[in-house]
């Protein structure tokens, strides 16, 4: 959470760093600010609101000269949304400047010892604890900012990315990273810094990522030199060559990221798993599993641990590897799982769920997992993010670029991503027999073409949309494999639309949720041809007895659930393993149209950020 964007060169700072910001406005957008250094002064502006707020008060209130600055974009932490903690933050000398993405846990202490020696505070934030925790080391210990930095880092406990510039030394910027992200594109002497790459990948390909607990200075004319901020061992980076096309991170016509991702769900399932899925040869190839077979061959049982949407892709998961591979599953929230001292055994294989890499939580389970021996397979979008590169081994889902903070086709590429590594169990065990495994692999061949046929249900749900918008509540129930996606639903609608929604399994309702069913509830019932539908048919009876209003995903030419429903969305026939890749469609359909029919933020609701890097 929390974006932040720096420069150092021959170009103006300004448009790049503003720029940069809107890119990684999905990160947190609750304030925003810049810091400037035009010769020979600091110029800072900073303000409650998006970016947009920044660059309209910036441009009125301060000077927008020089080739050095850095910016930020909030998701609060410490202290409420307002321009005073907004960042950058000043030391009390107003030399040193500084950007932080992430929470420095023991702030009040250090904040106390601060105090005692004179130190002033405006803001209630911990990352001004900082910026004057390594005043004081460079005061005290007569050492440059690169210096005071790693011996200030060491006496900090938590997360931080942060870049950090002294105007009296305007030729370098000290960055150092610890749990986020934090990542330096290299161009034609200079520098740009960000938490990701967008902000710098129409100026340069070439990007450092840094490891947790290291840092750098970057220094015009100098090569990067990068330290280990614990003992100062020389950490050698490696240049990444990054393939990341401008084009997928710009919205292209649509009028928000989110429906432009949902759009996008045909190409990035093929994408993921082209080369991989050879259907007419009977082959699913993928270097991550077969470098590793026999762990997962082997295992007593699989753990599959995540947050949010990946969750319920975990959770999808569980059904396909349990009803094709037939090998046990438990899903785990990562943040329950790594406080509650679990049982886990080197016979184990860990599979961690996340579209960005970045997940606090998650990453915490796959360090715990790994400690106790098991074997962790990382299964994510982000290449280069840190759980990728913490993982034994994974595979990518090649979604391209996800902005929206609702995750769509993250979802959609993870399910097929564990659809291939359970088909591939289910044949290497025996499963599947030649014939068995050639359905599935020629079926989810098909599924690009069925989520754009999906995808027609456009114009119907925007209809139904209009008729719930006004909604309070609203339930979405399924069974089997579809439970999962009733959980997607519920999600996706509660937190672009913020009307309260809830996913259950459909034969729980009559446990409790019945109670909240009368002519004012709509009810999303997800009622395909396969799987327990007859059990369904009843459910949705038990909802009309009760004058709930029924919106029934059905399988195309569907009749009974068309006499008792008030709203039909067909989606097209598909094996039941595979069915959540085209029922959870119609779905993000539903919410899309609701949030922006309520004048929602789509693209950056209230409270939320993409990835979230803190616990
Ligand atoms: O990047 P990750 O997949 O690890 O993120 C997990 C959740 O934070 C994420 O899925 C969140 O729930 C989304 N806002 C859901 O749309």
């Amino acid at each position: 959470m929390c974006g932040i964007v720096g420069y150092i060169g021959h170009r103006d700072a300004y448009p790049i760093i503003i720029k940069g910001l809107q890119r990684l406005e999905y990160r947190g957008y609750d304030s925003a600010g810049i810091a400037l250094y035009d010769g020979k002064d600091i110029n800072l502006s900073k303000t409650k609101g998006k970016v947009e707020d920044l660059k309209n008060k910036s441009q009125k209130s301060i000077s927008l000269e020089g080739k050095l600055g850095i910016g930020h974009t909030r998701w609060a932490t410490h202290g409420v949304p307002n321009d005073v903690n907004s960042h950058p933050h000043y030391s009390n000398s107003g030399d040193l400047v500084i950007i932080h993405n992430g929470i420095i846990e023991n702030y009040d202490s250090l904040k106390k010892e601060l105090i005692k020696r004179g130190y002033t505070f405006s803001s209630e934030t911990d990352t001004e604890v900082l910026v004057n925790l390594i005043e004081e080391v460079k005061r005290k210990e007569g050492v440059k900012l690169g210096k005071a930095v790693q011996i200030a880092l060491n006496q900090v406990v938590g997360a931080y990315a942060i870049a950090v510039f002294d105007k009296q030394k305007p030729d370098e910027i000290v960055v150092a990273k610890l749990g986020s992200p934090l990542a330096i594109g290299v161009g034609e002497n200079e520098f740009f810094i960000a938490s990701d790459a967008s902000p710098f990948i129409e100026f340069t390909n070439n990007a450092i990522y840094l490891e947790d607990e290291e840092m750098a200075v970057i220094r015009l004319g100098k090569e990067i030199k990068l330290r280990k901020i614990k003992d100062d061992a020389i950490a050698y980076p490696s240049i990444q060559e990054l393939k990341l096309n401008l084009e997928e991170i710009e919205k292209g016509g649509f009028d928000h990221f989110m429906l432009k991702e949902i759009y996008e769900q045909p190409r990035a399932i093929l994408d993921t798993y082209r080369g991989r899925l050879l259907a007419k040869e009977g082959i699913i190839k993928m270097a991550g599993i077969d470098d590793n077979l026999e762990k997962f061959l082997n295992a007593n049982r699989i753990i599959i641990v995540a947050c949010g949407t990946s969750w319920h892709a975990g959770l999808v998961a569980e059904y396909i590897f349990e009803d094709l591979a037939r090998i046990p599953v438990e899903v785990e929230y990562a943040s329950e799982f790594r406080y509650r001292n679990p049982v886990i055994t080197d016979k184990d294989v860990l599979i961690a769920i996340s579209q960005s890499g970045e997940t606090a939580d998650t990453l915490a389970a796959i360090k715990l997992a790994k400690e106790k021996g098991a074997f962790v397979f990382g299964v994510c979008n982000v290449v280069g993010s840190s759980i990728a590169r913490e993982t034994d081994a994974g595979a990518y889902t090649h979604a391209g670029p996800e902005i929206g903070v609702a995750s769509t086709k993250a979802f959609t590429t993870q399910i097929t991503v564990l659809t291939l590594l359970a088909l591939k169990l289910a044949k290497e065990k025996g499963i599947f027999n030649n014939t068995r495994f050639h359905e599935h692999l020629t079926e989810l061949e098909n599924i690009p073409a069925k989520v754009e046929k999906a995808l027609l249900t456009n114009p119907l749900v925007e209809i139904i949309a209009d008729v719930y918008k006004n909604s309070t509540n609203c339930l979405y129930l399924g069974r089997g494999y579809n439970f999962p996606v009733a959980l997607e639903g519920a999600l996706k609608l509660k937190e672009i639309s913020y009307i309260h929604a809830e996913g259950y399994p459909a034969a729980e309702m009559k446990h409790g949720p019945i109670a909240l069913i009368d002519e004012h509830m709509p009810v999303v019932v997800i009622a395909t041809n396969k799987g327990h539908y007859e059990k369904v048919v009843s459910n949705i009876q038990e909802i009309k007895s009760r004058k709930g209003k029924i919106i029934a995903v059905v399988t195309e030419g569907d009749e009974q659930v068309r006499d008792l429903a008030d709203h039909v969305i067909e989606i097209p026939e598909t094996l039941e393993s595979l069915t959540p890749l085209l029922t959870t469609i119609p779905l993000q359909l539903l919410s899309y149209h609701i949030a922006v029919m309520r004048g929602c933020n789509v693209d950056q609701p209230r409270n939320l950020a993409k990835s979230v890097t803190v616990e």
